[in-house]
């Protein structure tokens, strides 16, 4: 299971977090990354642990003040990219766009969407991944994995219909290894968090608490 932490804008120490995953990163058959704000990635990814951009967007070298080059994030040490999280819609055309980018300067792709449809249709843009993350039970404490089962097995059909070799992540809630169990069992490859560890007062324990059923 890929297990990947999103730091969203949250007040937590980003090295820390970065330090924690790295250590149980090594202890488990479990793939953990964490994705900090795109000012913090350089020093996150010298923690070694596997770092991950939250958003790239559609442009390339030139005139885009203020936009986010998938090349910068690279060189920074991403090995990948969230692309469209709900907290960062994007419309149709940019999310391609995104997408083309951040293969272009070789980062691994996930882009989210809300529920099974939207699934299908990112599916279709080529991505290495797509996570399905219902908006409502973001930040919840309520697993989608459990709160709303269908939701991620129809997911996983809608991407499997479109690409086969697209993985699917869930998200949403998630915070304990019952939860990333639940979504395994529903066919999901992999999960999605945030709160779970980024509110965490203690996030090694909390990431060790998510890997030690797999
Ligand atoms: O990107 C992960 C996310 O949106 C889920 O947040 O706090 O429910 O784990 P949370």
């Amino acid at each position: 299971m890929f297990v990947l932490v999103n730091l969203k804008t949250y007040p937590c120490d980003p090295i820390a977090v970065a330090e924690a995953v790295r250590d149980v990163d090594e202890t488990t058959d479990a793939r953990l990354a964490v994705a900090p704000q795109a000012a913090q990635l350089e020093r996150v990814a010298e923690t070694g642990a596997e770092t991950w951009a939250q958003h790239v967007d559609s442009i390339e070298h030139g005139s885009n003040t203020g936009h986010t080059l998938a090349e910068s994030v690279a060189d920074a040490g991403a090995v990948g990219t969230l692309i469209n999280h709900s907290e960062r819609r994007l419309k149709l055309a940019d999310i391609d766009g995104a997408v083309r980018a951040a293969q272009r300067a070789d980062l691994e792709t996930v882009v989210c969407a809300n529920n099974p449809a939207q699934i299908g249709a990112a599916a279709a843009l080529g991505p290495d991944s797509v996570a399905v993350e219902p908006p409502a039970l973001i930040g919840t404490g309520t697993p989608v994995s459990q709160a709303d089962p269908d939701v991620v097995e129809d997911a996983v059909d809608a991407a499997a219909t479109v690409d086969a070799d697209v993985s699917v992540l869930c998200g949403a809630g998630i915070s304990t290894g019952d939860d990333v169990v639940a979504a395994g069992d529903l066919g999901a490859e992999g999960v999605l968090l945030a709160s779970g560890v980024a509110k965490a007062d203690d996030p090694k324990a909390a990431l060790e608490d998510l890997v030690e059923p797999l």
